[in-house]
């Protein structure tokens, strides 16, 4: 009996070290992956980091290549794109517009997402549908009582992607960009397509204005006020455009008639330098996405490519470091997460992270994640966000350094340093007005770049809707009746 006892005791002890022995490598396991986990978000924050010299070399780098830019076709990534708009719209305009007042009388506004499969199909597929939706807009919205029945309408067309025009009504479709792949309208004149769309759908309408969403923007602001000297738009895709000293285009001299500015859509989401801080999972980004090599600062900066960023990061965390345990394929998925997921999640402030854990349960099916996990998720938002924001403030010094506002005379502009004037940046799209993270991130940076007395002069202006209400505009402005 005695003999067997000791047996038992032995094995039970001999079990209960095996427990133990687990349960510390476990421990030691989980400790070393977490380190790992740590370690790769040390790692990625060095890889963003956006110092004051770095936004510096930026700022310079974006004033240098709209030189270039401008000075030849080719010679930059930044595509400088000539819009024929040289009459921004003012108090003439409001006149016609009003008729009896000098404000926009009033607007309608109807969003119609574009369906995902006419997004990579065929250019007249395409355009039918813009052109149906369309006529459904006009028939709710036309009262009669302003126009004639049959008496041709003149439309403003936003068309937000790179257009090589050839006048203000019209003009080629250079690239793709935003996820859209509709190869057959590629070279061709869209303001064209379109009107061929109309009249099958049978309206009786021609585009007046064929505006960049960013030209758009450019001319409400400037509609409202005076001193706004460029608009940039950072939503789902991301640009700027300026008026520019028409002397100061050099490719185009002999082409405009104008002696004085011109707008200039910079395509800037297309801007590179080698002073952008990229990660191992921006260029995995570029290279997955349908458009490499192509829209590297708008990949960084934009809303369509945040939330995949931050994505790849915790993906490579759950297979590197085992965050996630077994439940982290739907992270594998492009783009299932969603910059305004993001946002949210950047910006809950619940101690408990509340609405961190109900994003992870409900969008990525992930519902056990520990709060340590969530904290490590919300600084991957935070670095991700902060380095978007802060480039797109080097951006925007950038233009304000080409064209003398910066307080630094400008970068080979000729103009000396004078009495400081009122600067007015336009500001559009989702990321810059709902996502105040960014917002915060950014107008801080503009600050520091510039400094806080020039900064002063400094107006960034939140625009909403402006690009299509401004696209009205200059279609009225334009307008041939
Ligand atoms: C396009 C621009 C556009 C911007 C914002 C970019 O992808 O190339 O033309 O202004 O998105 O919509």
């Amino acid at each position: 009996m005695g003999k067997v006892g000791f047996g038992v005791a032995v094995g039970c002890a001999v079990v209960t070290c095996a427990i133990a022995a687990v349960l510390l490598g476990r421990r030691v396991q989980s400790r070393r992956k977490w380190r790992r986990a740590v370690e790769m978000l040390q790692e990625f924050e060095e890889g963003c980091a956006t110092s004051i010299g770095r936004l510096r070399q930026v700022v310079d780098a974006m004033a240098v290549e709209m030189h270039a830019g401008l000075a030849s076709d080719g010679g930059s990534k930044l595509r400088m794109l000539l819009t024929f708009v040289d009459n921004l719209p003012d108090g003439v305009l409001r006149v016609q517009l009003g008729g009896r007042g000098s404000m926009i009388l009033s607007h309608q506004v109807k969003h119609h997402p574009i369906p995902q499969e006419l997004m990579s199909g065929t250019s007249e597929d395409l355009f039918d549908f813009i052109a149906r939706t369309l006529k459904q807009f006009v028939e709710q919205e036309d009262d009669g009582s302003e126009q004639k029945v049959d008496e041709k309408k003149e439309l403003g067309f936003t068309f937000s992607f790179p257009v090589r025009q050839m006048s203000v009504s019209s003009g080629i479709l250079v690239k793709w960009t935003k996820g859209f792949s509709v190869e057959d309208a590629v070279g061709k004149d869209v303001a064209r397509c379109l009107e061929e769309a109309m009249t099958k759908a049978g309206l009786n309408m021609q585009v007046a204005a064929l505006v960049d969403d960013i030209v758009g923007t450019l001319a409400l602001c400037h509609y409202y006020d005076k001193d706004t000297v460029a608009a940039v738009v950072i939503g789902t895709g991301t640009n700027a455009c300026y008026v520019e000293r028409t002397d100061a285009i050099i490719k185009c001299q002999g082409l405009l008639t104008s002696s004085g500015g011109t707008v200039v859509n910079m395509e800037w989401g297309n801007f590179w330098s080698s002073h952008l801080p990229r990660t191992s999972y921006d260029i995995a980004l570029d290279d997955e996405s349908p458009n490499s090599n192509d829209q590297g600062f708008e990949k960084m900066i934009s809303g369509m490519y945040l939330g995949d960023i931050a994505r790849r990061v915790l993906y490579r965390m759950a297979q590197e470091a085992d965050i996630f345990g077994d439940d982290a394929y739907n992270l594998s998925i492009q783009f299932i997460f969603r910059t305004p997921l993001m946002a949210a999640m950047h910006e809950d402030e619940s101690p408990d992270l509340r609405e961190v854990r109900r994003i992870l349960t409900e969008n990525l099916l992930l519902p056990h994640v520990s709060l340590k996990v969530r904290r490590l998720i919300v600084r991957v938002c935070d670095i991700v966000t902060r380095r978007a924001a802060r480039l797109a403030a080097a951006g925007i010094v950038g233009i304000l350094k080409k064209i003398g506002r910066d307080g630094s005379g400008g970068v080979a502009s000729g103009r000396t340093k004078g009495t400081p004037r009122r600067t007015v940046v336009a500001i559009e799209g989702g990321l810059y007005a709902h996502y105040s993270m960014f917002r915060e991130y950014l107008n801080e940076a503009v600050v520091e770049i510039l400094g806080e007395e020039v900064a002063q002069n400094v107006v960034l202006r939140v625009s909403e809707d402006g690009s299509g209400i401004g696209a009205a505009l200059l279609a009225a402005a334009y307008s041939s009746n």
